[in-house]
């Protein structure tokens, strides 16, 4: 999951290029890559490592130019290296080509050159389809894009791949499937990005361009075309973010930026659908599909990572006052599998980026065996929001930094009114409940506040454990999917291992680990299995682990068995789980702060996994 951007205009093409892969660098930081059309020429400038370490390397070389590409990587095929990164160049020197994605037949489309006497530079299959390209454009004497229409036929997998040749000066040709690429239209100038955040200080109006999709792309022109080389009117989008919303805002890392912004963006996603005091939700996506939710005897949850986490969250409160079975997959499993899907079945689907690839082709097969697709999707016009047949968006802002935390508080707050709606509307909560709830609901923005005033105490209690080898998380009930959550922030940012785990489940064999070098946080705030988790916690200091328990403020029992607390204020149970995970976002960041790692941007991962 790269990131690309594309400019042709009348202004110098490098600085916008360059500016746009920072913005996009969260998508994969491996390696980073310009090509600027000169006089007629194509010139490229690559390198592995983040964008800085391409501009140092770069220094006063000409990078003049009004048209130009340009990558950051997440390798696939061929490890991060000087020659694997993009842009690539076409055997010819002539063609250089950028893409995000994977090329799945590359290898037999590489023996095919192979026996025509290429030889390639790099192990990448996006060098394998640039010279199958070149190849096909020399055969037909035909025009690049021509060439392009006839390759992509052959082709299989994901791509958003952008060209620029010697041959037609100031064009960006560009093709998608699978992967996201959005086009910004200015005056005299157009951009293309992987999202919008490369072109948002320049324009506001974009055009998202859909899979099998091409596009010719000049100054003061944007054609669209279909495969079958017909014509497509662009339809133009106004985006609806400020670029403040881009940016650090004084903090020191995207992440701690975003833990911050809970208690607006908490608020932001029940903004205009909650009104506690009149007892009403609003929301038509879930309105519109109201009889089949009502009528729904199976709800299936689809969605990766932390969306996964949100899934079983929500698992819990259907089933509990929705009266309803639910099953939580992992898309990325899910997508393999020949589940019972038939006509009417619900799918809620769950995505930050709206563009996670097992996501994706999860509900493409569920779809096409007549599901109905309710996204909870925070980006707004991404290929999941767009496949789904309704939903509601999150609302949480764009997210930077590759571990979620936000958006995830986000997906709680929207799955939970989803679930008190539909629980209202089946009559399967009682009144009272029903208007408890939505003012718990009304109260989390200012509960997150006073967590968040209290992040210093994390932040010692991080200082404590940091060199830690391996960290257990454990819950009961909604404190399991939080516990796994807490676990696998943990892993992303300060790469300590930990396992998150069913408090109960701990004597049937991982209480084997418990040992006094072992912290165990313990998410245990007040609810029906209150007594149990107690219990649970005895069990792990009879073994000599270190306790750290998240617990509701006051809670006496629990504080005189561990180690160390963290408290949140009362609520209830069931919108809990968006204040629990606080405590363990901020502890997975200092943690990694004070182990002086990069946590904007953790190794090895990226913030939208559009591969598979
Ligand atoms: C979470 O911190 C990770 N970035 C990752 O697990 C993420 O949740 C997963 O890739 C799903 O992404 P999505 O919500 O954008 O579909």
């Amino acid at each position: 999951m790269c990131g690309i951007v594309g400019y042709t205009g009348t202004k110098q093409a490098y600085p916008i290029v360059i500016k746009g892969l920072k913005r996009l660098e969260y998508r994969g930081y491996d390696s980073a890559g310009v090509a600027l059309q000169q006089n007629g020429k194509v010139k490229l400038y690559k390198k592995q490592g983040q964008v800085a370490d391409l501009e140092e390397n770069i220094g006063t070389q000409n990078v003049e130019g009004t048209t130009g590409i340009g990558h950051t990587r997440w390798a696939t095929h061929g490890e991060p290296s000087d020659r694997n990164s993009h842009p690539h160049l076409s055997a010819s020197g002539k063609i250089a080509m950028i893409h995000n994605g994977i090329i799945e037949n590359y290898a037999q489309l590489k023996s095919e050159l192979h026996r025509k006497g290429y030889t390639f530079n790099s192990d990448t299959d996006t060098e394998v389809l640039l010279n199958f390209i070149e190849e096909i454009k020399i055969q037909n004497d035909c025009s690049l894009e021509e060439a392009l229409r006839i390759a992509l036929k052959r082709v299989t997998g994901a791509y958003v791949i952008l060209l620029i040749d010697d041959e037609n000066p100031d064009t960006i040709i560009a093709a998608r499937k699978g992967s996201p690429l959005v086009i910004g239209v200015g005056k005299n100038e157009h951009f293309l990005g992987s999202d919008a955040s490369p072109m948002l200080e320049y324009t506001k109006e974009v055009v998202y361009v859909n899979d099998y999709e091409l596009a010719i792309v000049k100054p003061d022109e944007l054609i669209l075309k279909n495969i079958g080389n017909e014509k497509i009117t662009p339809y133009i989008q106004k985006l609806d973010i400020e670029l403040a919303a881009i940016e650090k805002g004084g903090y020191d890392h995207f992440m701690l930026k975003e833990i911050f912004e809970q208690p607006q963006t908490i608020f932001d996603s029940m903004r205009g659908r909650l009104d506690a005091k009149a007892g009403t939700i609003t929301m038509s996506g879930v309105q519109q599909y109201s009889e089949q939710l009502i009528k729904a005897n199976r709800i299936i949850i689809v969605a990766c990572g932390t969306s996964w986490h949100a899934g079983l969250v929500a698992e819990y409160i259907f089933e509990e006052i929705c009266r309803v079975n639910v099953e939580v997959e992992c898309a990325s499993d899910y997508r393999y599998r020949n589940p019972v899907i038939n006509k009417g079945h619900v799918i809620i689907v769950i995505s930050k980026s709206g563009e996670t690839a097992d996501t994706i082709v999860a509900i493409e097969n569920a779809k096409e065996k007549g599901a109905i697709i309710l996204g909870v999707v925070n980006v707004v016009g991404s290929s999941i929001a767009r496949l789904s047949h309704a939903g509601a968006y999150t609302h949480a802002g764009h997210e930077i930094g590759v571990a979620s935390t936000k958006a995830f508080t986000a997906q709680l707050v929207v799955l939970t009114l989803i679930a008190l709606k539909v629980a209202y509307m089946k009559g399967s909560i009682s009144n009272e409940r029903y208007k408890k709830l939505l003012a718990e609901l009304e109260a989390i923005p200012e509960k997150a506040a006073w967590i968040l005033n209290r992040h210093e105490s994390i932040k010692k209690i991080a200082e404590k454990y940091k060199n830690a080898r391996d960290f257990l998380y454990l819950g009961r009930g909604y404190n399991f999917a939080i516990a796994l959550e807490g676990a696998l922030k943990l892993k992303e940012i300060s790469y300590i291992h930990a396992e998150g785990y069913p408090a109960a489940e701990m004597k049937h064999g991982p209480i084997a680990l418990v040992d006094d070098e072992l912290p165990v946080v313990f998410v245990a705030t007040k609810d029906a299995y209150h007594e149990k988790i107690v219990s649970n916690i005895s069990e792990i200091k009879a073994r000599k682990g270190m306790v750290i328990s998240v617990i509701t403020e006051g809670d006496e029992a629990i504080t005189e068995i561990s180690d160390d607390v963290i408290s949140i204020p009362e609520a209830d149970e069931i919108v809990a789980p968006m204040l629990t995970v606080i405590p363990l976002q901020l502890l997975s960041y200092y943690i990694g702060v004070a182990k002086n790692l990069d946590v904007d941007k953790p190794r090895n991962l990226a913030k939208s996994v559009t591969v598979e």
